[in-house]
């Protein structure tokens, strides 16, 4: 199967199972069912579970296990693109191709959606981790958890807030994106390994692939900011300069930047010299991100 085809059927088995995962039930706090199936089902690039399936599939071959787990990634992925857009955070009115959850559904909501997404996560594999009585279940969300947490995403988002104050330097905004970024990146690919019964040793070159990726993707995302369309991103242009913010294009130049990310897409493929062809998939997907339009 090529890449291409290769990744859509792997949206598409994620988007069927998002799509069954939150009930729109009938009781008084509906809304919230609503608000949150409105971000959880806007599209989006499915990366964190595709990354999650592609790490499982290097030690398995069939996949039903890890679907959970995976898309409790986009619970949490969404979550924080919901909160991330608050005008108390970067104050964005579109979203995926939509109005801001916040726009959509007001505040009160948009932040209790983004609650209700977070303990979903947290439902769905722990559900999955109990039913199947996999202790490496439990792992993978112990796991998922800390990369979401202070020590990972949120630690990242926190810095990112007060980032005039905070980042000095270019190893300072890297610190910044190896956890608001990098930290669920890394943990899909890690989770995965692990849920599959990865060795240390796989493990750890997944990791270091991970970091790679996950740091050209943030890079990535800066540029695109600039140089993108309101259109083909689904989100405004210029955010980040409306908000003062350091990023990667406060230290480097676009033609810089975009060296790097080359460079890391390289160092992120060659982590991966272990899995032999096993690896295809991961060093394609590595390849897509550079250079993409949304
Ligand atoms: C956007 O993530 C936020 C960042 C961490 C840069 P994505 O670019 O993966 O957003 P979606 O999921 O495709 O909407
Ligand atoms: C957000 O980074 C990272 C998250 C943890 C959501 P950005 O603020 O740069 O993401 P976009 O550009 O709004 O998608
Ligand atoms: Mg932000
Ligand atoms: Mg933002
Ligand atoms: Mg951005």
């Amino acid at each position: 199967m090529d890449f291409k085809e290769w990744f859509k059927e792997k949206v598409r088995i994620v988007d069927e199972y998002l799509e069954q995962a939150i009930e729109e039930k009938e009781n008084p706090q509906k809304i919230i069912y609503e608000a949150m199936n409105y971000s959880l089902l806007s599209g989006g690039k499915r990366l964190r579970p595709v990354l999650f399936l592609a790490a499982y599939e290097l030690f398995r071959e069939d996949i039903k296990e890890a679907l959970p787990y995976a898309c409790a990634m986009e619970m949490i992925h969404t979550y924080s693109l919901i909160h991330d857009d608050l005008p108390a955070m970067d104050n964005d009115d579109y979203r995926r191709g939509r109005l801001s959850n916040h726009k959509k559904f007001g505040e009160a909501t948009a932040i209790l959606a983004g609650d209700g997404l977070l303990n979903k996560a947290f439902e769905t594999g722990l559900e999955a981790a109990i039913k199947s009585g996999n202790l490496n279940g439990v792992k993978a969300l112990k796991i998922i958890a800390d990369s979401s947490g202070t020590e990972g995403m949120i630690g990242g988002q926190v810095i990112d807030m007060d980032g005039e104050n905070i980042i000095r330097s270019l190893e300072d905004l890297k610190y910044m994106y190896s956890l608001k970024t990098g930290a669920i990146i890394k943990s899909s690919i890690k989770a995965g390994a692990v849920l599959a019964g990865a060795g240390q040793e796989e493990t750890k070159a997944l990791e270091n692939y991970a970091e790679k990726i996950g740091l050209a993707f943030q890079i990535e995302d800066d540029i695109l900011d600039v140089t993108g369309t309101q259109e083909k991103l689904g989100k405004a242009i210029g955010s980040d300069a409306v908000n003062n913010k350091i990023t990667y294009l406060t230290f480097k130049s676009i033609d810089e930047a975009r060296k790097d990310i080359e460079e890391l897409t390289l160092e992120a493929v060659n982590s991966l010299t272990i899995f032999g062809g096993k690896a295809r998939y991961l060093i394609e997907l590595a390849k897509y991100l550079v250079g993409r339009e949304n």
